[in-house]
């Protein structure tokens, strides 16, 4: 009987074959996998368990929370604050730095993540996920300040995504490619199902939410009006539209079939220079795309280059397949 691979065997066998022996990274993937079969688990039972809905709190960037962002926070806490890796956490949900707690040990990594992204979509039953971002911290003081945290996405040490859809799946990069697994409940693993996940590099299909047309700025404008324009236009092709809202089904999306994500600089709202944010949406998902072989920037800057100012900053995001991605980019250069 052939078994498959197991996310933790996967994780030992890609260190073996890059000479490393970091048994701290081990542990600590293994502990952001449970955490996403715990917030499958939450996610999957819905109004159940009666987690549907949303709470009067807001978080810090003025988003009504709901149950479940709130719940799927702490379940990441709980998961991994006890065993010895982290020196500290951020996430979507907090104000500012977790510290681990004294009774624990402390750890050498920072871990930033969003326990629920696109959860404006699970009162309505479509799919969200969750994404983290492992850094190192090389402060000295027992707990890190958020200027520790605020690393540029090249020093990523590991990133991934869990997306809650018609099936589980976790999707990770210790900069080394991009696996997949999926969740078999059966024997409650992850189980290697997408092995070397690679980016088409050509696409005819385009993510973007068009009732921020009029915010946009020219380059967008035109990439999107020659999409639309199709056969007939100026790209001589008929292009396919799809908008989940949930970032990580759209990044999901476009490694399996290929694809180009944009939540661009708008003029909406001046105080904000895009709607994702760098440290725990941009971030891990540009170095998984690039890792992928795809391409992401703020449509003037590579993503991962990009130094940040603040836990909670916001960037425009253009990402998906390399030469779609650049004619973007293209369009950028000639403002
Ligand atoms: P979150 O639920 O973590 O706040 O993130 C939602 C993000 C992202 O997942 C999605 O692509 C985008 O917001 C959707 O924005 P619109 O509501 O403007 O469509
Ligand atoms: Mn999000
Ligand atoms: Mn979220």
């Amino acid at each position: 009987m052939q078994i498959g691979t197991t996310i933790a065997q996967f994780l030992a066998d890609e260190q073996r074959a890059n000479n490393t022996n970091n048994t701290d990274l081990l542990a600590l993937m293994g502990q952001v996998a449970t955490a996403c079969k715990v917030i499958s688990n939450a996610v999957n039972k819905g109004a159940l368990s009666g987690v549907m809905g949303s709470l009067d709190s807001e978080n810090i960037q003025g988003e009504t929370q709901k149950k479940l962002d709130v719940i799927t926070n702490e379940i990441f806490i709980q998961t991994t604050e006890r065993g010895g890796q982290l020196a500290g956490m951020a996430s979507e949900e907090m104000d500012d730095v977790y510290d681990i707690p004294a009774q624990y040990a402390h750890g050498k990594y920072l871990l930033v993540f969003d326990p629920l992204d696109g959860s404006s979509n699970v009162d309505v039953n479509i799919s969200v996920g969750t994404i983290f971002s492992i850094l190192h911290y090389e402060g000295s003081a027992a707990n890190p300040v958020a200027a520790d945290f605020l690393q540029p996405g090249t020093k990523q040490v590991a990133a991934g995504y869990a997306l809650y859809g018609s099936s589980t799946m976790l999707v990770i990069t210790t900069g080394h490619g991009v696996n997949g697994f999926t969740l078999d409940s059966d024997i409650g693993e992850f189980v290697l199902t997408h092995p070397g996940m690679m980016i088409p590099v050509d696409t005819k299909e385009f993510a973007i939410n068009a009732s921020n047309q009029r915010f946009w700025e020219a380059p967008v404008q035109r990439y999107v009006s020659e999409c639309v324009a199709g056969k007939t236009g100026p790209r001589g092709r008929d292009f396919n539209m799809r908008w989940v809202a949930s970032m990580v089904a759209e990044v999901h999306r476009i490694i399996i079939r290929g694809g180009i994500f944009m939540y661009p600089k708008d003029t909406k709202d001046p105080a904000k220079a895009g709607k994702l944010r760098l440290m725990y949406e941009a971030n891990p998902m540009s170095f998984i795309v690039e890792q992928a072989g795809g391409l992401s920037s703020t449509g003037r800057q590579r993503i991962l280059d990009v130094q940040p100012e603040g836990l909670h900053q916001r960037v425009p995001v253009i990402l998906g397949s390399k030469n779609e991605v650049e004619v973007v980019l293209s369009y950028h250069a000639g403002m």
